[in-house]
């Protein structure tokens, strides 16, 4: 009842947001960048740049949203709280070796995503702003194996290039990407082609290897995603004016870093392997040439390291939380892995715009 209700509004708001102007062509107009004009006197309004940054995270938490659907049709529990498809049972069964749960963090992560964004453009609606809709970017295919809707996708999981530096960036005590610092990938071989993380068709169901391979991507890129929002919350929230968008990036935020440190966790029990069609090694992370304490899997908290200054003591902390550029980077980053494989180059003209905007946000009191 409650999600049937959740759906509604969500439906409403996309419907609202296509008559705010989605049917238009041209990037720059499918979202109107402006806001609309606010009442005379109108109490609670956005500044520009705080519905700019609310703009830019809802429409990634859209396409965070949209990768995380295509896992839980595949991957997650079927229900009427994520309806969508019918699971794969050989996937489920390969991503399971993860973690008995798989099926159950797959689902509520995606139920989560649903809400981050239906919440953010509910909310820049009740401040008088616009909210957004990509439905016009709706194109990209879906998985043929069994299980998956046959629905038009934002997002491409078929392609990825995953990096897994995250995983290093987490346990060193001297080094902050804040600083410059760049830190190697637990998994070398992600970042070396292009791969699936969910099976394209049924041909990828076997051998058991290459299926498990692509459960390992999967277990990757969920924390690969979630350690983004992680830190473009808290990124984002330093530019922001008013005190309830404030308490909006700030209540928001820490559910992303929730998500990341399960999968984090997770993704060190992917089996070690190699991936028969494609070569893709999965390295034993406990062993050498990894191990010690960059590699091993029961670490899956942050290490306390350096912070905004290297005279201060080390702090356990999210990392990193630079704030200039934070937009821009977080799309770089999507892109960088694929994720947008596909995608016209209006939708890339509309999400560089995006962020360009919510990266002009200045906090203003
Ligand atoms: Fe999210
Ligand atoms: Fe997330």
């Amino acid at each position: 009842m409650e999600s049937e209700q959740r759906l509604t509004s969500r439906r409403s708001f996309l419907l609202r947001g296509a008559v705010l102007g989605v049917a238009a062509t041209g990037a720059g107009r499918v979202m109107g960048f402006s806001a609309p004009a606010r009442a005379a006197g109108a109490v609670g309004s956005l500044s520009s740049g705080d519905a700019a940054i609310l703009r830019f995270l809802s429409a990634l938490e859209i396409l965070e949203t949209d990768l995380w659907q295509q896992y839980n049709e595949l991957g997650g529990i079927q229900d009427a709280e994520v309806p969508g498809g019918t699971g794969n049972r050989r996937y489920t069964a390969a991503l399971k070796k993860l973690d008995g749960d798989m099926d159950q963090y797959i689902h509520d992560n995606t139920e989560d995503e649903f809400t981050h964004f239906d919440f953010i453009n509910a909310y820049l609606v009740s401040r008088g702003a616009q909210a957004v809709n990509l439905d016009t970017f709706r194109t990209l295919p879906s998985s043929k194996a069994t299980g998956a809707q046959q629905i038009g996708r934002l997002t491409n999981l078929m392609q990825l290039t995953v990096d897994t530096s995250w995983w290093t960036r987490y346990r060193s005590r001297t080094k902050n990407p804040d600083f410059g610092d760049t830190f190697p990938p637990a998994v070398p071989g992600l970042l070396q082609g292009q791969f699936p993380a969910i099976p394209r068709d049924n041909n990828d169901l076997t051998p058991d290897k290459h299926l498990q391979a692509i459960a390992n991507t999967a277990g990757f890129h969920f924390a690969t995603i979630e350690q983004g929002g992680t830190s473009l919350y808290p990124s984002l929230a330093q530019r922001v004016s008013d005190v309830e968008v404030l308490r909006v990036l700030l209540s928001i935020g820490p559910t992303e870093a929730l998500h990341f440190q399960t999968w984090h966790d997770k993704a060190g029990n992917a089996p070690p392997l190699t991936d028969p069609i494609n070569g893709l090694v999965f390295p034993h992370l406990n062993a050498p040439p990894f191990g010690g304490e960059d590699f091993q899997t029961n670490l899956i908290m942050p290490e306390p390291t350096i912070f905004l200054n290297r005279s201060l003591p080390v702090c356990s902390i999210v990392r990193p939380t630079e704030t200039a550029g934070a937009a821009a980077g977080a799309l770089k980053f999507l892109t960088d892995m694929g994720l947008f494989s596909g995608q016209s180059d209006d939708f890339f003209t509309l999400m560089k715009t995006l962020a360009a905007q919510a990266d002009a946000a200045t906090r203003t009191c």
